[in-house]
Order: C-alpha cells, then structure tokens, then sequence
C-alpha cells in the first residue's frame, strides 16, 4: 500500500551532544555527569568507546550536515552539552569557543536547509552540581539551570525555532539513583523522585522564562520537553491485571506527563510516595508556576511499550519502595522482537499513544523525537560494495510511520518523524554495540561516514512523499 506524507511533514534525524561530539574544546573540569560515569568506569562501556571521541562530530559536524542535505532531512535535533557551553555553572557565564561552536552548528544546518531543534539536556548535566549539590536532587540546581538556559536563548533564540528542555529526564534518576544500574549507582527512591520534581520545576521556569523573553523568535518559537512515554498494557483484562497497568503509567509516564502537559501531577503520585515514606519536598508557589507554565509541544521517544501483570509475589519488604511494588513486567514470548536489544517491536504503539495525547492531552502539537532500531554486528549485512543492507530498520520505520500516518489521519497533532539517529552513536554503556545510524560509522577507518541502504530508501521516501509497505 502507498503512505503519503502529510505536507511540510518534519522528516529528519535526533542526535545528542555527549553521544556524538567528543570531548575537544572542553575546558579542564568541564565534565558531565555521563563523561564522568565514563572516566571513572570506562570498561563498563562496551569494547571502551564512549563519550570520550565519540563521532567526533565536534571537528565533523560541516561534514555530517552536508550529508544530511544530500539524504534529504528536513531537521536534525541536538542537544547543547550544559556542562562544555557554560564555564562557571553558577553565575551562568558561558565558555566562548563552545558559544562560537554551537552557533556554527546551528548555521551550517541552516545553511543546509536543515531546521535545528535544541534540547537543553540530554543527561549532560554539570558534574560539579553534582559533586557540589547532588545534582536534581537540589533546588539550587535549578536555579543554575535557568541561567543556562537563559544563555542558551539568548546566543541561539533568533535561529532556532523548537527548544527542548530536557530529553528521558526520567532515565537517569530511574537507572542512577532508582536502581543503581547507571551511574552514580544508587538505590534511594525518594531521591529519585525528588530528582524528577525538581525537573519537572525547571521545565515549567523554563518554559515561562522563554514566553516572557524575547529571544528573536518569539512569535512562532516553541518549546517543550521530549519524554519516553510508552503505551502500558495490562497482560489481561483483569481487575488486578489492569491495576498494575495503572500504576506503572502512574510512576513511569504521568510524573511528566501531567504536569508538563496538563499543569498538575496526578493526586495520587503524592499520597502515593507519601504513604511510601518518599514524600516530596515542594512548595505551593511551585506548583502554581507548573500549572500556569505548560508545554507547546512535546517530543515522544518512542521505542517499546510497557506490557505489565499485576506482581506474582510479593515485593520484598526489606527492601525500600519501588515503583514495582505494583506492577511486574509480563513475559514477551511470541511478541515480534528487536533481539539486539531484547525490546519488543510493536508500531501500532505509537498510533495508540499519539491517539492517547489526542484524546486525554488536548492534541497538543508533538512530534516523534526518537525512534529506531539497534542492531549488533551490523557489518555482517554489507553487501559487497560496503553498504550496510539494513532492510529490518527500512521495514521498522516503514511500520512506525504507517501507524504514525494513521494517527495523523485522524486528527493527532503530529509535525513530524525523526528517527535515531543520523550516524550510528555512542549509546549509555553499551557504546557503539547496537548501531542505530541511517549512516554507518566506521571504526576501523578513521569514523569514515557511509550511508546504509536506509539512508537512501529515506532520501527516497523525502523526495517522493510517499513510501509503500
Ligand atoms: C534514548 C536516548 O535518548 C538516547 O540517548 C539513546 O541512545 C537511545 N534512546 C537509544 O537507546
């Protein structure tokens, strides 16, 4: 069948500053938190890359662009890395080479005919907030954020039409501080959820600050948060089934989603960690700001839903609370999976969430922000000219556009489709292992670009405006 794209339909990539540029033209003690979880444990990273060279973006970023202009994008996200642009994180003074950087990336994408959307982080937190005030944890981390931000605004606000507060800000408190998976590796959930209130808190001062501004294009700028919301489905229909249903998309989706969105947390989140022993320290004045400082537009990652059952066996009560008190993950045997990554595939998921920010979120305007698939040893599908023949990630898109193009067809707000990523990246931990690039980046030779079969089926798709599948 034939899939028509929607007019001025964003067609593009994402990308983060960490996961590409590599760490030239940072200043001695600029670190983030993630180039630290690397220093100090580079051989929890796969094979040793990281964040360290990365795709070297940083000296190849006219490169990259060209390339993209030649595959057709339309946008490109990125992050800022907070921690390379500003030098003194509490008063807020900006590093000029990193300034003079960013604003080259923004015009070269320009220059490409490419539009840029900044998100302000993407896990690239400061380390010495860290160090110095426990990061999310503290209010004053807010504080400093602002300032950056206002930075952030100020050098790139005329050009750049789309801003991002943060990307997944639920990953790294859930890993780091939750579970003790990811760096720092703690296990303290009220801290977790402290650390999420307190972004939650930036998003909206953030948002006001960007209204109340003038940053040059305030008549048509946006700005929002990209969250890896994920459709929950219950394994039955089972009072107990649906249940725990409710209560991950309760501690999963909602703790973002509603106040961001919507302006209020859902009642039952506070009484909740209160019962819990994880009540929130928050004041009222706060959460008049989170109600009056909504989103206008939200990125949606969207990789794989939750499929969840009501907990076998009880949770362990000498272990402090955890969202999955209520909630366990259901087998996913006989689901179509991504076995590079153990993550179902299900593209209808998309259709139903963007159904979902259609019905209950007031169809604000959104956009897919991320969606891909990882593969391992994917020099193993070259064909003898070198190219990668990534049919399974042609058919993955394929299969989340067609749903996304439904959902569009039936009213969602959706702008537009950028996938992960441009170039194969470095990921958390598991580095360059599972390639995500619509080009391939070739490590052997010097990160040489090459673009995957993909890459030209999408410039196609672009050119054309319509795919078949
Ligand atoms: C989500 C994150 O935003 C990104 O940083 C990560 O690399 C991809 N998903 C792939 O796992």
């Amino acid at each position: 069948m034939k899939y028509r794209l929607p007019d001025n339909f964003k067609m593009g990539a994402s990308a983060a500053a960490w996961q590409t540029e590599g760490w030239d033209g940072k200043q001695p003690g600029q670190d983030s938190l993630i180039d630290i979880a690397y220093k100090q444990f580079p051989d929890r990273w796969h094979e040793g890359y990281g964040p360290a060279v990365a795709t070297d973006f940083y000296h190849r970023y006219a490169e990259d662009c060209a390339l993209m202009k030649e595959l057709g994008m339309t946008t490109y996200r990125t992050s800022i890395d907070w921690s390379r642009f500003i030098l003194n994180y509490e008063t807020g003074e900006v590093n000029p080479e990193a300034a003079t950087y960013y604003s080259n990336v923004v015009d070269e994408l320009i220059r490409n005919g490419i539009e840029p959307m900044i998100c302000l982080e993407h896990w690239e937190l400061p380390y010495p907030l860290f160090e110095k005030y426990g990061g999310w944890r503290s209010r004053t981390v807010v504080d400093c954020y602002i300032r950056y931000a206002e930075a952030a605004f100020r050098l790139l606000g005329a050009r750049v039409k789309y801003w991002f507060t943060f990307n997944e800000p639920i990953v790294f408190p859930w890993l780091g501080i939750m579970d003790g998976a990811w760096y720092p590796y703690t296990c303290n959930t009220r801290e977790a959820m402290q650390w999420n209130y307190h972004k939650v808190l930036a998003n909206a001062l953030t948002v006001k600050l960007y209204h109340g501004g003038d940053y040059g294009y305030r008549e048509g700028g946006r700005i929002g948060i990209i969250l890896n919301a994920a459709p929950v489905y219950p394994r039955s229909q089972s009072a107990d089934d649906r249940q725990a249903a409710a209560m991950c998309d309760l501690f999963y989706n909602r703790p973002y989603t509603d106040p961001c969105i919507k302006g209020e947390f859902p009642a039952e989140y506070f009484s909740l960690l209160e019962r819990h022993d994880c009540r929130l320290v928050y004041d009222e004045a706060d959460l008049a700001v989170i109600r009056d400082n909504t989103i206008d537009v939200m990125g949606l990652n969207y990789y794989t839903p939750h499929r969840v059952k009501a907990r076998s066996s009880a949770w362990n009560p000498a272990v402090a609370f955890h969202p999955q008190y209520y909630f366990e993950n259901h087998e996913l045997q006989g689901k179509k999976m991504n076995p590079h990554r153990g993550w179902e595939i299900y593209a209808k998921g998309l259709y139903d969430f963007a159904m979902l920010l259609k019905e209950e979120y007031n169809n604000l305007p959104w956009l897919v922000t991320e969606n891909g698939m990882g593969v391992a040893e994917e020099w193993k599908y070259k064909n003898p000219d070198g190219v990668i023949q990534d049919d399974y990630r042609i058919d993955f898109v394929a299969d989340h556009l067609r749903w996304l193009l439904k959902a569009v067809a039936e009213g969602s707000n959706c702008l537009g489709y950028l996938m992960w990523n441009f170039t194969d990246n470095v990921s958390p931990y598991n580095a360059f292992k599972n390639r995500y690039g619509y080009v391939e980046i070739d490590l052997d030779n010097q990160r040489q670009r090459r673009p995957k079969k993909s890459a030209y089926w999408f410039r196609q798709v672009v050119r054309q405006g319509y795919f078949e599948y």
